[in-house]
């Protein structure tokens, strides 16, 4: 069977913007997750704790962080790769944050500079640390079905990775495909093994980019397993400027077009989100890749 409701975790402002060369002023920013709020989506990863060097374009996060505050009843989930994320998140108020893990040792070393060992242990007091603070962690893992450098990842690789970060306490954990070459067998393959480690599905999100256009095959596949968290991003924007061959996230526009085809309820307003798409693909200065905001838009 399919949820009858489905949460959208919208990571068009971070996952979505922290590809994109052009600097966006961080006013700009704060207008679109506003955008994004009032088209009714309710969690809204706004930016990264990350070293400004290694992301040019979040690192306004301080800037931006404080004009979230008017946002109740929005969760604004950052991302923290280590304690000095953590301690510039908190210092800003942060209620929500995540960490980031890689199954593959190439991309631990690309993304982290760790080896995977290496990152749990960077990840380890930040999560300790937030969870005394009474701040939920997500635990995204990349690379869980393929990596540019290594090809194939094996699921058990995954599920080791996974029940490590369940260990250390995050409550929720995404299942990243970073280069977007999943395809649905292997969604069916993960989520049974990690269903046979023990880590219950209520607990797993998914987080697919599009590059080989299987993002929606492999969303419906979760679904049908029981996921009801699916990480996208408006408009299609994204990547990771890691990870060799990696383009855009899933459009929200997309997923929502295929949930409300299906009955399956988001609380997200498609028409409002579009014309969201649309003025930011202004901002930027090249249209949505997104094929819904494409035919959704006034010709
Ligand atoms: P490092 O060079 O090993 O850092 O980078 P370090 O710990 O050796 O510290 C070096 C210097 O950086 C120190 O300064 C630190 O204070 C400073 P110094 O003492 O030399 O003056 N520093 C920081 N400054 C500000 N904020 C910080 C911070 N940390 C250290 N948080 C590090 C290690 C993790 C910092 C670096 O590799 C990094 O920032 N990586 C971020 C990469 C990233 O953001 N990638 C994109 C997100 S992941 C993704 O997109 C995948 C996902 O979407 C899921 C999927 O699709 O699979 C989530
Ligand atoms: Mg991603």
């Amino acid at each position: 069977g399919l949820p009858a409701r489905v949460r959208v975790h919208e990571v068009g402002p971070r996952d979505g913007l922290q590809n994109e060369k052009a600097l966006l002023p961080f006013d700009v920013k704060a207008e679109f997750i506003h955008r994004l709020a009032a088209a009714g989506l309710t969690t809204i990863e706004a930016t990264s704790f990350v070293h400004p060097k290694w992301v040019p374009q979040l690192a306004d996060a301080e800037r931006l962080f404080p004009l979230l505050r008017d946002l109740d009843g929005v969760r604004l989930p950052v991302l923290v790769p280590n304690e000095r994320g953590l301690d510039r998140a908190l210092a800003l108020g942060a209620r929500e944050v995540a960490v980031f893990a890689s199954v593959t040792e190439s991309f631990a070393r690309a993304n982290l500079n760790r080896t995977v060992d290496e990152s749990l242990a960077m990840f380890t007091p930040v999560i300790a640390r937030a969870l005394d603070a009474e701040v939920p962690v997500r635990g995204y893992l990349s690379m869980c079905f393929g990596d540019p450098w290594e090809g194939e990842v094996p699921v058990d690789r995954v599920v080791r990775v996974a029940r490590r970060l369940i260990d250390l306490g995050c409550a929720e954990l995404s299942l990243g495909d970073t280069i977007g070459v999943a395809t649905p067998g292997q969604v069916t393959a993960l989520l049974t093994a990690l269903n046979g480690a023990g880590i219950p599905t209520e607990r797993l999100a998914v987080h697919f980019h599009d590059t080989y256009g299987q993002a929606l095959a492999n969303t419906l596949t979760a679904l049908r397993h029981g996921v009801t968290t699916v990480d996208a991003s408006a408009g299609g924007l994204g990547g990771c400027p890691f990870a060799k061959s990696a383009t855009g996230n899933l459009a929200t526009e997309d997923l929502l077009w295929m949930l409300e085809g299906l009955g399956i309820e988001t609380g997200v307003d498609l028409d409002r989100l579009t014309g969201t798409s649309l003025w930011l693909a202004a901002h930027l200065g090249r249209p949505s890749p997104s094929r819904t905001v494409s035919a959704l838009s006034p010709k």
